[in-house]
Formats: structure tokens, C-alpha cells, sequence
């Protein structure tokens, strides 16, 4: 009986959707819109990345300068090639009023976000009614009047809601809030590169400071520097990676600080082997005396191991252990409560010729020839990482593991040497919503999978924010040269560090 029941049900949702799939169809060929009604199957499969495309990078010019930009790796070009349509979100000066997107199935309730402009909160949810009633959906709470029992429905809508409730913080759109930035562009001298306070520059407008990210389904509570240290006592949080890595770094140490001259704050850097003394140094480490808080910062650009291959020239080269974690991860483990690993950038031709690093695997010269290209060596140390990181968790059971997911780049009309630029100053110009559950960064995504190490997923909300870049502005900008990978801040990876906050 029950079985039989069970089954008449499904009948019936398989019906409604085909129904439903019907009039979709009706509506686009009705509409004749320039952009189709995108019918996404199921909420894993909503954004497929774009292909790898394997093809052999030329010698590109490069230096070892870290703020210098690195060349597209695959992926990110592959990425650039699509920007006209970015996430499923229409780009600018297409027709807006009329199209509908379905965003997401969840069992029988098809949920409908219209295309388009920014929506406040509540309007983009009336606008969803509107949809419905268009498609013909019964609205949710009429279910009970209609035939199907809807006691089994819900048995089941609650058992999933029950095992979601981790919340992808991933997921959801960004609101203008008056409340932001967190801290001023003018202020956190002491911790804030020039380089990257674009208050300090000859830029003009400030709009992207104003927008703060809201997760659908769940809260981010209000960042507050002062509460953060106390949940944060007698902990250190360390960024390792590279200078996006970097930006983070000094993003939390601004908010922390609201910005203000801080003179009690304690350089403890010595105590992690990094040298003031060093052109450059490789991070920086600081701590808040009340609560005994560290926040430090590790340059290891692929975190990887690097050695080098003769101690005794200085111009020498270093096998870059594609197999084995940076030797600082390895080292300092334990001091850690917090740990935030990125990598992506680096992996490009330029860099490693500029750097004179030599891809080794097993201790010995990679022979691999899959392992030459870039997007391959890139997954195998992210892989190696991860999964070391993994096993040393039960030894460290105070450790909390992130990866952060890839930050955009924005290089449009060309590549970071050859004339690209972002130069959109209107926010959210290209959507303001993220509607896929799955990460735009399925490299780092395929790698926590299954481990403890969390995804700090902030790639496709970050993609939407393309006017938030550097841009035109560097300090160093060289004629024609923009930094579309860099941020602004205060911006966005201050975004990246509420998130972190809520996550831990
Ligand atoms: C709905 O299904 C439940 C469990 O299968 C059953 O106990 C209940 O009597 C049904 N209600 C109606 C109105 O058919
Ligand atoms: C290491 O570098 C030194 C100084 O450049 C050089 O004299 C020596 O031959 C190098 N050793 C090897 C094994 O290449
Ligand atoms: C990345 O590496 C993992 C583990 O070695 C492998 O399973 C996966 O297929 C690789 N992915 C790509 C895109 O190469």
C-alpha cells in the first residue's frame, strides 16, 4: 500500500515537471527572447565549468615580483572566453523585464528568479510569485488543497532540510548595505599595502565598498573586530598562499582593527622564522596582546615544497615538489587553529621560468609528460595537499582547514599584458546573485571532497563583482597595464573573511 502510494506520487511529480517543462518551452519559443530560458536539470549539475582547454603556454615575460600579474592559467582563460555569460546571469543590455531563469529544483517546487537588475530582498520573492503564477506552479501553500497527500512530501522535505544543515555560504546575492565598508580606505595604514588602498589613488568611485554578501538561508552575523578576538582568544589563524592569499591576510587585519592605529599590536614574525630584515619578506605575523590572538600570513605562492637545487650559486633553481606540501605547512602545523590555504595564480609558464622552478614528483625530475601541463601539476599538489592536511587533522583536533576557492580575474579585450582591463565601475553590472550550489572552483571543490578540510568557496560571488578590481589605479600601473586580479580594498576579500568568520 504504502509502496503503491509512494509510486502514484512520483507519477504525479514527474507529470507536474513535465508540465512544467512544457510550458517553459511554450514561453521561450513564445518570447522569442535573444537569450533561451536556461533549464538547469538538477541543482548538482547547475554550472558545469568550461572545459580545460590543455594547450602549451609560450614563454610569456614575466618577473618574480609578487604583485606583478600573473598569466591566465587554463581554466581562468577558458573562464575569460565565457564572461559574456558569466554563471548563467545576463550581461548587460540584454532585454531584462520579461525572461525567467529557472534557478533550482527541489522536489515538486520549481523556484523562479527573474532576470536581471538588482532586486532588493523581498521584491526578488514577489517577483517569484508573479513566476509561478505564470508557470502555473501551484504556490506552496496551496498544496494542501490539491489531491496529492502531502503528508510523505514533507516527511521528506524535512529529513533533506535536516541533512543540509551545513549552509553553503557559497550561495546567494549581494545587498547594497549602508554599514559598509568595515573599515576606511584612508585609515589602516599600518597594516594595508598602498599598492591596494584604492582611497589612496586617483580613483573616484567607491560604490563596490557598499555591498555586503547575504547566503541564502542562513545568516552572517554583523562582523565585529572586538568579538571576533574574544572568540578568537589564545588562537592563531594563518593565511598561506599568494598574494591574494596576502590580501586576505590584511583584509582581517583591518577589520580586526576597525582601521585604527593599533600601537599595542605585538610583530611577532621572528617567532615564525620570518626576518623583518628581508627585501622580501616570506609573511608576517602579529598578535593582539589582550587576547593573545595571531593572525599571520606565509608567502608559498603554490604551497608546495620548493628546494633549492645548489645551495652554493645564488642564482640557483629549485625543484618544486609537486608531491610534497610546503615545508613551513609541515613545520608549524600545530601551532595552528585556523589555517586558510590558496594557490592558483602562480601556475603559468611565466612564473615558472622567471622563478627557475623545475616540477619534481617522487624526489626525482618529473618524466610525466600529463604532469607538464599547468591545470594537471596545479591538481596534483591541491590534491596532495588537502589530503596530507586530512591526515593530520586527528593529531590536531583544535585545527580548523579551509581552502579558499580561486579568486576571479577580470581581464577583458586581452590578457594582463596585452591591454586587458576591467573597466566597469557599476556594480553588479552582470547579476547580483550566485543560484548554483556547486562551487565555480571544482578543482579546489574535488579536492576537500570527502576530508575535513572545508571549501572556503568564495570564487562565484567574487566573479560578480568585476568593477572591484585595481584596475587603472596601481601605484605601479605601467602604461596600459591594469591589475584585474588584485582587489581594492576595503572590498571584496573582505567578503571572503565574513564568510571565514561565520564558517569557523
Ligand atoms: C496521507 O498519508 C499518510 C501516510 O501515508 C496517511 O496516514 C494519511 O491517512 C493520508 N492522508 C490522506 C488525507 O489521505
Ligand atoms: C653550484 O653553483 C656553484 C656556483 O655557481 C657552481 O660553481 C657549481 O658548479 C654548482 N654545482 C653544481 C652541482 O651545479
Ligand atoms: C585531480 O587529481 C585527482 C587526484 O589525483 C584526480 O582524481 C582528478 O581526476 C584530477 N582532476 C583533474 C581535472 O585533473
Amino acid at each position: 500500500m504504502k509502496v503503491g502510494s509512494l509510486h502514484g506520487l512520483r507519477g504525479k511529480r514527474l507529470l507536474l515537471i513535465l508540465v512544467v517543462i512544457c510550458t517553459l518551452f511554450l514561453i521561450w519559443e513564445w518570447e522569442k527572447t535573444p537569450h533561451p530560458v536556461n533549464f538547469i536539470p538538477s541543482p548538482d549539475t547547475t554550472y558545469l565549468p568550461p572545459p580545460v582547454a590543455h594547450k602549451t603556454h609560450t614563454c610569456e615575460h614575466a618577473t618574480t615580483e609578487e604583485e606583478d600579474f600573473p598569466v591566465a592559467d587554463d581554466f581562468w582563460h577558458a573562464m575569460s572566453e565565457r564572461e559574456k555569460q558569466p554563471f548563467g546571469v545576463p550581461s548587460k543590455g540584454h532585454k531584462t523585464t520579461s525572461s525567467l531563469k529557472v534557478t533550482e529544483v527541489k522536489k515538486d517546487v520549481i523556484v523562479v528568479a527573474p532576470l536581471g537588475k538588482k532586486v532588493a530582498g523581498p521584491s526578488r520573492y514577489s517577483m517569484t510569485e508573479k513566476a509561478e503564477q505564470v508557470l502555473n506552479v501551484p504556490p506552496k501553500d496551496s498544496a494542501a488543497t490539491s489531491s496529492v497527500n502531502t503528508t510523505e512530501v514533507d516527511k521528506n522535505l524535512k529529513a533533506t532540510s535536516l541533512e543540509k544543515k551545513e549552509c553553503n555560504y557559497g550561495k546567494g546575492k549581494w545587498i547594497d548595505d549602508d554599514r559598509r565598508p568595515l573599515y576606511s580606505g584612508f585609515g589602516c595604514k599600518q597594516w594595508l599595502s598602498m599598492m591596494w588602498a584604492c582611497r589612496l589613488t586617483t580613483r573616484t568611485d567607491f560604490s563596490y565598498e557598499k555591498y555586503r554578501w547575504q547566503p541564502e538561508g542562513c545568516e552572517i552575523q554583523e562582523f565585529e573586530g572586538t568579538e571576533f578576538l574574544k572568540r578568537m582568544q589564545d588562537k592563531t589563524i594563518a593565511f598561506v598562499g599568494d598574494s591574494l592569499g596576502r590580501q586576505q591576510f590584511q583584509s582581517l587585519m583591518c577589520m580586526v582593527t576597525g582601521g585604527r592605529e593599533n600601537p599595542e599590536v605585538e610583530d611577532v614574525g621572528i617567532e615564525f622564522g620570518f626576518s623583518k630584515g628581508d627585501k622580501r619578506p616570506s609573511g608576517w605575523a602579529y598578535r593582539f596582546p589582550k587576547t593573545r590572538t595571531t593572525i599571520l600570513y606565509y608567502w608559498s605562492s603554490t604551497l608546495c615544497e620548493l628546494e633549492p637545487l645548489n645551495l652554493s650559486d645564488p642564482a640557483t633553481g629549485y625543484a618544486m615538489h609537486l608531491d610534497r606540501p610546503a615545508a613551513f605547512l609541515k613545520q608549524n602545523l600545530h601551532r595552528f587553529d585556523v589555517l586558510v590555504l590558496n594557490t592558483g595564480h602562480h601556475w603559468n609558464r611565466g612564473k615558472l621560468i622567471a622563478n627557475r622552478w623545475e616540477f619534481y614528483v617522487g624526489g626525482v625530475p618529473n618524466t610525466n609528460r600529463r604532469l607538464r601541463e599547468m591545470g594537471r601539476a596545479k591538481n596534483l599538489t591541491i590534491h596532495t595537499v588537502i589530503k596530507w592536511l586530512d591526515s593530520q587533522l586527528p593529531q590536531h583536533p583544535k585545527l580548523k582547514a579551509f581552502l579558499r576557492s580561486i579568486s576571479p580575474r577580470h581581464f577583458f579585450h586581452g590578457e594582463w599584458n596585452t591591454g586587458g582591463s576591467c573597466d566597469n565601475t557599476s556594480p553588479l553590472a552582470h547579476g547580483y546573485e550566485v543560484l548554483q550550489d556547486a562551487s565555480a572552483d571544482f578543482v579546489a571543490a574535488a579536492a576537500v571532497s570527502g576530508t575535513r578540510v572545508k571549501l572556503l568557496d568564495i570564487t562565484a560571488l567574487s566573479h560578480l563583482r568585476d568593477e572591484g578590481h585595481i584596475s587603472r589605479y596601481g601605484f605601479k600601473a605601467s602604461e596600459g597595464v591594469h591589475d584585474c586580479l588584485h582587489w581594492c580594498l576595503p572590498g571584496i576579500p573582505d567578503t571572503w573573511n565574513e564568510i571565514l568568520a561565520a564558517q569557523i
